[in-house]
């Protein structure tokens, strides 16, 4: 597959991104975002947004996530920007593909402040959907902050099929008779223990630690999309905030890794990931979105 540009580690390919999934080895990828086409029907000045009925549009994608799969190393992540028009379908297309189980969340990205809508209520997030190509193996860099909090790390409700009794050193707690299950694997419990993180209220594990809680409703002021919608694009459509790309790249890859986007548009993927020191490998089937892209990597150093 014929590169489209290539310097500082960031690869740029103008074609097809099917095409070029195809040209690509097995596992050679450590973190793949893609802000993909949501099919809002709409023709916006870089892109034509339309693939059809749901259905269509997924049959589209099939064989498209089943190549990035491939791709994904086997400790690789995966992030899929959409709406509310396709997350359904593509979350139950991921499932298929990657296995229910590597699902990891569903984050919802507010995009913009209250516009005011005519019968409705105003449709102000889109979604993000999380998989992991191994549930038992990935990479999740937590955020650390200078003090520290005490967090549960149980919630209401037992469930059967696991173990309900855990010992932890002089500690036995019976989650069953508290009608409680803990939040995370038997190991991590003892692993924290071990660490000392863990604390004991009313006989149950509170986890005391420096690591910062972030949530999946992503609504803080630097992740709103950052372009006036009266105005034609400054460089190209629907660019996504740097924000939302430097949390998905500083947790979920680490330096020296490589970050692939396949549906690049203004290349705010490619952006961030040279900024963190990432490799890239970048994929948009406008040539304009590839120009684009390239002038903004030329002012990072
Ligand atoms: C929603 S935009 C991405 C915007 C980007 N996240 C940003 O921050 O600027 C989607 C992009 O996917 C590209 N695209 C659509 N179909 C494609 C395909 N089959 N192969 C490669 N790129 C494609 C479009 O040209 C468009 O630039």
């Amino acid at each position: 597959m014929e590169k489209y540009y290539e310097k500082d580690n960031q690869v740029i390919y103008n074609c097809d991104n099917l095409e070029l999934l195809k040209s690509l080895d097995n596992e050679c990828i450590d973190l793949i975002y893609c802000d993909i086409l949501y099919n809002t029907g709409k023709v916006f000045d870089d892109y034509n947004d339309n693939l059809g009925t749901p259905k269509d549009a997924v049959e589209w994608y099939r064989p498209r996530l089943i190549e990035m799969k491939r791709v994904l190393k086997n400790n690789g992540s995966i992030f899929l920007h959409c709406n509310w028009r396709l997350d359904s379908y593509i979350r139950i297309l991921m499932d298929e593909i990657f296995g229910s189980s590597c699902f990891r969340n569903r984050i919802y990205r507010k995009h913009s402040k209250e516009r005011g809508f005519y019968l409705n209520f105003d449709s102000q997030v889109d979604i993000i959907l999380y998989y992991v190509k191994d549930k038992n193996n990935f990479t999740f860099n937590e955020f650390k902050m200078d003090n520290k909090i005490i967090t549960p790390l149980f919630e209401n409700g037992y469930i059967k099929e696991r173990s309900n009794i855990i010992i932890l050193g002089n500690n036995k707690i019976d989650f069953k008779s508290l009608n409680k299950h803990y939040l995370v694997s038997e190991s991590k419990l003892q692993e924290l223990y071990k660490n000392n993180e863990l604390i004991f209220i009313d006989n149950l594990p509170y986890r005391k630690t420096n690591v910062m809680p972030i949530g999946n409703l992503w609504a803080e002021d630097d992740m709103l999309d950052n372009y006036n919608r009266n105005k034609i694009a400054d460089t190209y459509d629907t660019p996504k905030p740097e924000a939302i790309l430097e949390r998905i790249i500083k947790i979920c890859s680490n330096e020296g890794n490589t970050v692939a986007d396949f549906f690049l548009g203004g290349g705010t993927t490619a952006v961030v990931s040279k900024k963190l020191k990432r490799k890239g490998i970048y994929c948009d089937i406008n040539k304009k979105a590839c120009d684009v892209t390239i002038d903004k990597l030329k002012n990072i150093d």
